[in-house]
């Protein structure tokens, strides 16, 4: 997979070196191109917005400066057999989920376009939508908040997408009980390592007894426990615990 990250503020993205991501991308399994949008900014000062038609606080990143840059990604990237998937974080967004991120992993080429002031101009995301060199456009929350621009969003997409790509993971074995893992999934539960008692707090005596049917049967109680307070929203038509 190739992943393109358009952004003024490219040092955001400094993360994306350490840890498994960064381990990974050292692997080959999938590479990561930072642009600084910039390059494509207008004028002596390299502009990238304007004011917003209609009035109103702020600026809006001007469908000029982002129509050059994404044309200009995919052409770089032209002879890949994988149209680009051009995902645009915004709060207005379908909000990311972990279903979103195992669909992601399926696509050749993710393209993603950080808006920072008061958003794109809109008609970027219709332009692409039907464009016959694009796979399509999502535009995608991270949740009901408003972060001060998409950077922070991609990261997070970008690790939830690619700890899933073969490979990634140490133990693969470790995001098969991730939370939300099964559609309509429940979060996970408590865990726990030595030693067996630690400031009067004792670890489960099921975890201890070695009976891995009693674990099993341990674990999915605990984690409908959890799933109940935490998360009520996710618990469908099962028992409350
Ligand atoms: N940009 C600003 N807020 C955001 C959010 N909640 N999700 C994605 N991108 C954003």
């Amino acid at each position: 997979m190739r992943i393109d990250i358009l952004t003024v503020f490219p040092d955001y993205f400094a993360p994306l070196d350490l840890s498994l991501v960064g381990k990974a991308r050292k692997d080959h399994i999938f590479e990561v191109h930072v642009h600084d949008l910039r390059h494509w900014g207008v004028g002596a000062h390299k502009q990238v917005d304007d004011t917003p038609y209609g009035g109103g606080p702020g600026m809006v990143m001007s469908a000029d400066v982002w129509g050059t840059a994404l044309d200009s990604i995919q052409r770089v990237d032209a002879p890949l057999v994988h149209k680009p998937l051009l995902v645009i974080p915004t709060p207005s967004g379908i909000v990311f989920n972990q279903s979103t991120a195992a669909d992601w992993t399926a696509q050749g080429h993710l393209v993603f376009a950080c808006g920072r002031y008061e958003g794109i101009d809109s008609r970027v995301a219709v332009h692409y939508s039907d464009h016959p060199d694009w796979a399509g456009v999502s535009e995608i929350s991270l949740g009901d908040y408003v972060l001060a621009g998409g950077e922070v969003a991609v990261l997070a997409m970008i690790e939830a997408v690619t700890r899933l790509m073969p490979g990634v993971l140490g133990n693969p074995g470790s995001a098969v009980d991730d939370s939300f893992s099964i559609p309509g999934g429940l979060v996970e539960g408590s865990v726990f390592t030595k030693p067996p008692l630690w400031r009067d707090l004792e670890v489960p005596a099921p975890l201890l007894s070695g009976n891995h049917a009693l674990i099993a049967q341990w674990r999915a109680a605990d984690s409908a426990r959890r799933t109940s307070i935490n998360r009520p929203d996710l618990m469908g038509d099962s028992p409350q615990v």
